[in-house]
């Protein structure tokens, strides 16, 4: 395999993956910061939601995915979604060391650090909070800071189902994080689908600044590609391409529409 993969140098593509829509939020940085990338997106709507699996079933999930994309010739792996980078992220750069493999995570630093006087809201799902990976992050930035946390169960499924607004999806999130209106200034989206209802959100919560990870993730994959010699050369006209395990021309046109929906 690692032979395979020097092989490849440059000329392959980077596989992005996700339990469904929501990596396209992240994959819509990837291709702003390396648009002579060719990138393949895999989303696996038939699974999702990953958030209410337990860790070992992420996990092997994800490994499925990912040895499929490593097989099609992927120099380089984005898990863009943060509960399989928590469930699966260390695992999968142990079993596959010879090439990049770069994760999300709750952007709770930034959030921290960002002047507030409220407190900061994380809303992820139920893996993503109960992990260690997460618990490190809090015990590392939540010092003197108030942060309060909510796994959105149901919050996924209306993304997937490209319901971005309405009623239902408004009483949902009134259910949800109602109750901190007034109580925090930063909101930090620790799961990748929930960029895509910031502004539904905004609607229950009011005054609040937004943090994601989709900024700092296109920003490693950059820097990994570059330290390990496989940036495509800048004149190449990079590529997206979709695939999901729901294999219909509704989900193939739902997951363009989100890519061209700017989150
Ligand atoms: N988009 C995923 C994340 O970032 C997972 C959502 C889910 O399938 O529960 O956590």
């Amino acid at each position: 395999m690692a032979e395979r993969a020097e092989s490849l140098g440059s000329e392959g593509f980077v596989g992005v993956f996700d339990s469904g829509v929501g990596g396209i939020s992240v994959l819509q940085h990837l291709v702003r910061e390396l648009p002579a990338e060719d990138f393949r997106f895999f989303g696996d709507s038939a699974h999702a939601p990953y958030g209410g699996k337990t860790p070992e079933e992420v996990y092997q999930l994800s490994e499925d995915i990912a040895s499929r994309m490593i097989d099609d010739g992927a120099k380089a792996l984005v898990i863009a979604c943060n509960t399989a980078t928590s469930a699966a992220a260390t695992q999968l750069r142990t079993h596959y060391p010879e090439l990049p493999i770069v994760g999300v995570e709750p952007a709770l630093k930034p959030a921290v650090l960002a002047p507030g006087a409220g407190k900061v809201l994380v809303m992820a799902t139920e893996v993503t909070l109960a992990l260690d990976k997460f618990q490190r992050l809090a015990e590392r930035w939540a010092e003197g800071v108030g942060i309060e946390t909510v796994a959105c169960t149901g919050l996924v499924e209306f993304v997937e189902r490209g319901e971005l607004e309405g009623p239902h999806i408004a009483a949902l999130l009134e259910g949800l994080v109602g109750r901190y209106r007034g109580e925090v200034d930063r909101v930090v989206l620790g799961c990748t689908h929930y960029p895509f209802v910031r502004a539904q959100i905004g609607k229950v919560l009011g005054d609040v600044r937004f943090f994601d990870g989709g900024a700092g993730t296109a920003r490693q994959l950059r820097r990994l590609l570059a330290q390990d010699g496989l940036l495509r050369d800048a004149d190449h006209k990079g590529s997206v391409t979709f695939s999901s395990s729901i294999d219909t021309p509704e989900e193939r046109a739902l997951y363009q529409r989100l890519f061209d929906t700017p989150c």
